[in-house]
């Protein structure tokens, strides 16, 4: 038990970081190429903003957050996304009244109480953007660009962009009625949760995997858009187009949290893998506004950093290693050692990634060992070289040999 991780969580091991790392870089470049900054948000957060931001009828309200009593007596929750305390942000620090829009982009572990199942876990890292303070669907494109950058960058294939509209509360009231009228023959077969549901929030007995055979059929909400609704829509698609980004026009495309209006969208897998979300997002009109802030709207997406490094790992895709080492140092001798430490410490000073043998390798075990690591190059130092104040530098890949002078160590 003391040496097990709690069910749904894993270590991310030194082995494995620099995939992430590599991965993280490369998200946080493409952000910036957006002109969007990071903003760090509380693990916890007050429990009532995700009742109030994500619905009190969504699964992740419903069944999945980690909430619990403080030794103050306030009820707090371990965030299950991004959205909410970014917005709650948003309205705290009064970032509403800075210049709009408020670009931002977040790398956050999230919480949700969950099955586990491979692509499902408990405790799991997202990547997300957000833009405050624009309804133009120019955001909700470049929101979408992003994403499709980050997919392309890191060489994703078999993965398609799916697109929605979730109409507005306007809207939104025809559909519930016609949705309510289509299910109440039905209501009997449905979950328990969706007849839960069925009064409160019908539209999301769309999204419950219980009910899928009873929705079947079921008025879908794109056809119900009202005017403004859809030249949103109808706009969001063209400027995709003007992007050269492909998507599917897909009524099914409903998501799992309450906030959403107008656009939805999801970045699927194209080998019906059984968790092939990578990304979902869309744009969130009412959001600030319902967690108690003024009005001002905003679009962004979350994407499963697990869910991609297992997709990626599906398609054959090596995700580089960030971290590198430059020279490997190699001695033979105590003399030798003496002054590898000190040629090690002044290239780590000048900025080079570099290792020594802390083992006790023999000299052909400390080549191995360089191999084993990916270093560039081994620096090869015995006693007699550190006599004639020169040594060795060994290209591992061409094998390529050169002599370098002790005085004359700055080329490295
Ligand atoms: P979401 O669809 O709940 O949206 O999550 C976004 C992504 O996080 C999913 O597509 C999936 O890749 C990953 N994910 C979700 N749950 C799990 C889990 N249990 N295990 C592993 N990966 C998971 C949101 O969270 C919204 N905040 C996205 C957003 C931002 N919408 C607007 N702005």
């Amino acid at each position: 038990m003391l040496t097990q991780a709690p069910k749904g969580t894993s270590d991310i091991l030194p082995s494995q970081s620099g995939k992430w790392q590599y991965l993280e870089g490369l998200f946080r470049d493409i952000c910036g190429r957006y002109g969007m900054k990071e903003i760090r948000t509380p693990m916890f957060e007050h429990t009532e903003l995700f009742v109030r931001g994500v619905g009190d009828t969504t699964d992740v309200v419903e069944k999945q957050m980690y909430s619990f009593d403080d030794l103050g007596g306030r009820n707090l929750t371990l965030k299950p996304e991004g959205t909410s305390p970014a917005a709650r942000a948003f309205v705290q620090n009064g970032l509403f009244k800075e210049m709009q829009p408020t670009k931002m982009y977040y790398i956050t572990p999230c919480f949700r109480y969950e099955k586990m199942q491979k692509g499902r876990y408990r405790q799991f890292h997202q990547f997300g953007t957000e833009i405050f303070g624009t309804e133009s669907p120019v955001a909700d494109a470049e929101i979408v660009s992003v994403a499709a950058d980050m997919l392309e960058a890191v060489g994703m294939k078999e993965v398609e962009l799916r697109i929605n509209s979730v109409g507005c509360p306007v809207c939104r009231a025809k559909h519930r009625e016609a949705l309510k009228a289509f299910l109440e023959p039905k209501y009997g077969q449905l979950c328990s949760t969706c007849q839960g549901r069925f009064n409160k929030n019908p539209m999301r007995i769309l999204d419950c995997k219980d009910c899928q055979k009873i929705v079947e059929g079921a008025p879908m909400m794109i056809d119900y858009l009202c005017e403004e609704c859809s030249s949103h829509f109808e706009e969001f698609q063209s400027i995709l187009k003007d992007m050269d980004i492909p998507f599917i026009v897909d009524p099914g495309i409903v998501r799992g949290l309450d906030y959403y209006t107008k656009t939805a969208f999801e970045f699927v897998s194209t080998k019906g893998m059984a968790q092939g979300t990578v990304c979902g997002g869309g744009r969130y009109d009412h959001l600030v506004e319902q967690i108690g802030g003024p009005e001002p709207p905003g679009v962004g997406f979350g994407m499963g950093i697990e869910r991609l490094m297992l997709m990626l790992s599906e398609e054959g895709i090596e995700v580089p290693e960030e971290a590198s080492v430059d020279y490997m140092v190699i001695t033979m001798g105590d003399k030798a050692r003496s002054f590898g430490i000190a040629l090690a410490r002044k290239l780590r000073k000048k900025g080079r990634s570099v290792q020594m043998d802390m083992m006790g390798r023999n000299f052909k075990n400390q080549f191995k060992y360089a191999n084993r690591i990916g270093a560039k190059k081994a620096i090869i130092i015995g006693d007699d070289e550190v006599a004639a104040g020169a040594f060795s530098v060994k290209d591992m890949e061409t094998g390529e040999q050169i002599t370098v002078s002790a005085e004359d160590t700055e080329q490295l």
